[in-house]
């Protein structure tokens, strides 16, 4: 074996092999600020750092979509300090963020029911979403009051509306349909999914989309996670046999057309 240890963990990725689209649920900011003796707030301020360093790191290899967990519809039921807290640290980060997802060629996208965000917030993201929306690099999808129950339940809701008003047949609802009424709907579903903190479970994330992802968990809370900590979840990825149902030797084979 030829020794590859003074490569850096970012040149051990093959790059010809990346996962498109990684989502990622951000635990552990609670935790983390806890064991400095630090309000809950204080660690979902740090957790912006780890925000930021991760999409500058997904933008720089080349990941084509990275989904950010950040609020999720259950969240909403935290004290109100903390929730307004969040609300205040979005809008002003969002607002600081734009020059730099614009010198990166990053376009935002928000996934969730929206309506339930104060308006100021909604504002902001409205016109940051806008305002990347001519860039061509890394898609930064936030999931911001975001469920999946809330979002199959919307895109079923949906289709029976068009089911009713006749613009869509009973006959034509297939799984491809039925992506496409998700918020998701022009995203490709995510290859890759990892969640901080040592929790393991999927917390209403992306049900539908995750069918087959590769899931990736890391005891490191979200406050302390960084590009380096992505690369090394890139390169678990890259170890795994992907079989969709088949078996190793169909695989190895190259029987099957890969997806
Ligand atoms: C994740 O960190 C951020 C949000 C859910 C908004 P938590 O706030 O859940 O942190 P823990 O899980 O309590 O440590
Ligand atoms: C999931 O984290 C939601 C986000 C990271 C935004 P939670 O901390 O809310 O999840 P549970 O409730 O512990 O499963
Ligand atoms: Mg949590």
């Amino acid at each position: 074996m030829p020794d590859y240890s003074f490569m850096s963990l970012k040149d051990k990725i093959d790059i010809q092999r990346l996962p498109k689209h990684i989502a990622i649920i951000m635990d552990g900011n609670g935790r983390w600020a806890k064991e400095k003796g630090e309000d809950r707030l204080f660690g979902h301020f740090n957790g912006v750092e780890s925000v930021r360093d991760v999409v500058e790191g997904a933008a720089e290899l080349g990941i084509q979509y990275l989904t950010l967990y950040a609020f999720s519809t259950e969240n909403w039921d935290r004290p109100a300090y903390e929730v307004s807290g969040l609300m205040e640290l979005l809008v002003d980060t969002i607002r600081k963020e734009v020059p730099t997802l614009n010198k990166n060629n990053i376009r935002l996208h928000v996934i969730g029911d929206t309506s339930m965000l104060p308006e100021q917030a909604r504002n902001e993201l409205n016109e940051a979403i806008t305002e990347t929306s001519t860039n061509t690099g890394l898609n930064l999808i936030m999931a911001l009051s975001y469920s999946s129950r809330w979002e199959i339940n919307t895109a079923v809701k949906r289709i029976a509306e068009d089911v009713k008003a006749g613009t869509l047949q009973p006959a034509a609802v297939n799984q491809e349909l039925i992506q496409q009424y998700l918020c998701t709907g022009k995203f490709p579903d995510p290859e890759l999914m990892i969640r901080t903190s040592g929790e393991y479970r999927i917390s209403n994330f992306l049900l539908y989309q995750l069918a087959y992802a590769e899931l990736y968990f890391t005891n490191t809370l979200w406050p302390d996670f960084r590009k380096e900590n992505l690369y090394e979840a890139i390169l678990d990825y890259q170890g795994r046999e992907r079989r969709f149902g088949k078996t190793s030797e169909q695989i190895q084979t190259g029987e099957i057309t890969k997806k």
